[in-house]
């Protein structure tokens, strides 16, 4: 049998790998709420502009109210040989309301159709990770609040670099979620206008009103130029560009929570929560939900790449290969609105453990920066040659096995007789941190000011777009 949407020229049915191949049914009825939404104001439009007759539409839109009931409660078959949910659900249309139904597809196409409902999915989509990056802020500010003064190694090249704290590291990935936000919000600006009315790909002699459909769906205009409509998925590529460089961030803290999780390290533990055991093994706690977030960037990444890759040879306007942009786009968002969600558990989870950070903190010589710094502040020695110095000292330390604070004055004094007693000031690693009060640095009062910024600017927004 041909399809009975399309099939006037056909006199059979496809081939059952041509359905195999074709069948987007399976993924794209993901897309149902956006579909008839887009559907009920197309045809609400197309009665105010007298095309149908608004009989005709209060049966149309009434009848795709009572698809979404179904669907919703899963009483709808979907239907392989109608291929997507644009066609299953039209095909229902006709079933339940007979002849009117035919009246939904004038004035537009599958093209413009699916543009619209990609679009409105993609736009809902990163309003609700944006809405998720807020709660891991918001987790991680309060934390950074908490942890303040908490004194952690810093690192460069994963080696023990300077003291600074844990509210501060916290706080770092705080930035870097704010940024995710601000891309989110861009691609979010830019993607928001109406593709509908641009028909199959040249619009249409119809005499429709595409601002009425764009203000009914949210969108701030109807895009400018019908072939641009139904052919381009920037749209969803810059949704995937901006959730994988968020999924790039959580994968770095993900793997520092691996790192800082296991008993060599020991600077954080994670509960049960977030945990799992060793069926043979029975002393483990194995971090899994950082694991998975940090491969679940390997996916996201993915989606981003293979979908440039199906775009990048497509001539204007719609190709079936656009098809393609689903599964992958799908996957890719949701799986950024998982990694968000499990971070947000795995912060508010997390206890590190202070003695052992502070103890970390003061291996590795962590404050020859300090020791130097002072020879150029007290001796005005130029800080070349501090270094250097310090260099002559921290081998000595290293000689003697000892911290640098351990170090007799004697022995300070042996490598520059000028070093007074003062120096023992700032040689632990709590004095460390709390001198450095620049803008920006990991002083335990700096931390605090910032961390009180980013919740007040958090509870700002909350209360401004409530969810
Ligand atoms: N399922 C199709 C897609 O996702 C809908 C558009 C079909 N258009 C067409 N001309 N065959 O791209």
């Amino acid at each position: 049998m041909s399809n009975k949407m399309w099939g006037g020229r056909f006199d059979s049915g496809p081939d059952a790998i041509m359905e195999d191949i074709n069948a987007s049914i399976e993924f794209d009825k993901a897309l149902w709420r956006q579909d008839i939404a887009g559907s009920r104001a197309h045809v609400a439009m197309l009665a105010k502009q007298g095309i149908i007759e608004a009989k005709d539409a209060a049966t149309i839109s009434k009848g795709l109210e009572n698809i979404a009931t179904e669907i919703e409660s899963g009483q709808f078959t979907f239907s392989r040989a109608l291929e997507d949910i644009h066609m299953n659900i039209e095909s229902r249309l006709a079933e339940t309301i007979g002849a009117a139904a035919g009246r939904l597809h004038t004035a537009r196409s599958r093209n413009d159709q699916v543009a619209t409902d990609m679009r409105l999915w993609v736009r809902d989509t990163l309003d609700l990770l944006d809405g998720q990056a807020a709660a891991l802020q918001s987790a991680l500010a309060e934390k950074a609040l908490a942890f303040a003064g908490a004194v952690m190694p810093g690192f460069t090249h994963l080696q023990s670099a300077q003291p600074v704290t844990f509210g501060h590291h916290l706080l770092a990935y705080v930035e870097m979620l704010g940024r995710d936000r601000g891309r989110i919000a861009d691609a979010r600006k830019r993607m928001n206008e109406n593709p509908l009315g641009a028909a199959a790909l040249a619009g249409t002699s119809f005499p429709i009103d595409r601002f009425m459909t764009a203000a009914a769906l949210g969108f701030d205009r109807p895009t400018a130029n019908s072939l641009d409509s139904v052919s381009d998925r920037d749209f969803a590529l810059e949704a995937l560009a901006a959730a994988s460089i968020s999924a790039m961030h959580l994968s770095r803290f993900a793997e520092e929570i691996v790192i800082w999780t296991t008993p060599q390290f020991g600077l954080v533990a994670l509960s049960d929560k977030f945990t799992t055991g060793s069926s043979i093994m029975p002393q483990k706690r194995n971090p899994d939900a950082a694991e998975l977030v940090r491969a679940k960037s390997g996916r996201i990444i993915g989606a981003l790449t293979g979908l440039l890759i199906v775009m990048k040879g497509l001539p204007l306007t719609y190709a079936k290969d656009m098809q393609e942009d689903k599964e992958g786009t799908f996957d890719a968002l949701q799986s950024l609105s998982l990694c968000l969600a499990a971070m947000t558990g795995m912060v508010k989870d997390m206890t590190p453990d202070l003695k052992a950070m502070k103890k970390a903190a003061g291996s590795g010589y962590a404050t020859a920066t300090d020791l130097a710094d002072w020879l150029v502040k007290n001796l005005k020695m130029p800080f070349r040659d501090a270094h250097h110095v310090t260099g002559r000292i921290v081998g000595l330390a290293e000689a003697r096995k000892v911290g640098l604070e351990k170090l007799s004055l004697a022995e300070l004094q042996s490598v520059e007789p000028r070093i007074t007693d003062a120096i023992f000031d700032v040689l632990g690693v709590e004095k460390s941190v709390r001198s450095r009060v620049s803008y920006g640095g990991t002083a335990p009062v700096n931390v605090r000011a910032q961390a009180r910024r980013w919740l007040a600017k958090l509870k700002r927004e909350a209360r401004k777009n409530p969810s």
